[in-house]
């Protein structure tokens, strides 16, 4: 029902995809922390897992798609304290918590109202996160689209990193798995949770830069 409900929202044109998911997401937000992120001992055992696959680089420029109220942002402010840190969600209203969760670091964190099929910026990420969000996408195309959106943010050497319940993740990682912009370099499957996922990690040809310039 659910994942009928949002694939039926992507036959609309990307801009009316767009103003609802944000609506939609407004709404859902309409209480604090509406998936528990902050509290589930599931989702703190993610996390952790997640970020215990990263390749162990200085990561200096960050961006998180889909960050909700910034549960995950904060986590990677502490990991890496030298690092400039974006977070893009749809829904405002998520927003502004995380901005409150992360205000002791707002020195080095943007939280950026933004569609990841529409979300353009200058910038190129050393480390591109995007969790537990693809499937509102809908269907392939949006899919396809997302997945080109999140590997063209990378730096050279930058790395991506998608997390989504198991085995779903074979669907929703389907295009960055299959493209030519990024290689695979690690994947963890923990079938053990009571929600299995994936957290599936890629990197970008060429050199990484040195820390300068970020
Ligand atoms: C289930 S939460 C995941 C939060 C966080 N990534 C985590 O794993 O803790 C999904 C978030 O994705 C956001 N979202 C959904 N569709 C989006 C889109 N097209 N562009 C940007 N954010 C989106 C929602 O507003 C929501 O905050």
């Amino acid at each position: 029902m659910h994942r009928t409900f949002f694939r039926t929202l992507s036959l609309l044109s990307s801009r009316g995809q767009g103003t609802l998911l944000r609506r939609y997401f407004d709404w859902w937000h309409r209480r604090p922390d509406p998936w528990n992120m902050g509290t589930d001992a599931y989702e703190q055992g993610k996390y952790a897992a997640t970020l215990a696959q990263l390749p162990d680089h200085p990561y200096r420029r960050i961006l998180e798609v889909g960050c909700s109220e910034g549960v995950f942002t904060e986590l990677l402010v502490k990991a890496y304290p030298d690092a400039h840190i974006t977070g893009v969600d749809i829904s405002e209203r998520a927003l502004r918590r995380a901005r409150e969760r992360v205000a002791e670091a707002a020195d080095r964190t943007m939280l950026l109202s933004a569609d990841l099929l529409t979300f353009t910026t200058e910038h190129r990420y050393d480390l591109v996160f995007c969790s537990e969000t693809l499937y509102y996408l809908g269907r392939r195309d949006r899919l396809r689209l997302a997945s080109a959106r999140l590997t063209g943010l990378l730096a050279p050497g930058g790395v991506l990193v998608l997390v989504h319940p198991w085995p779903e993740a074979r669907r929703l990682h389907h295009f960055v798995d299959s493209g030519r912009a990024v290689s695979r370099i690690g994947e963890l499957v923990e079938t053990s949770a009571h929600r299995p996922f994936s957290v599936s990690v890629y990197q970008a040809p060429g050199r990484r830069e040195g820390s300068a310039g970020f």
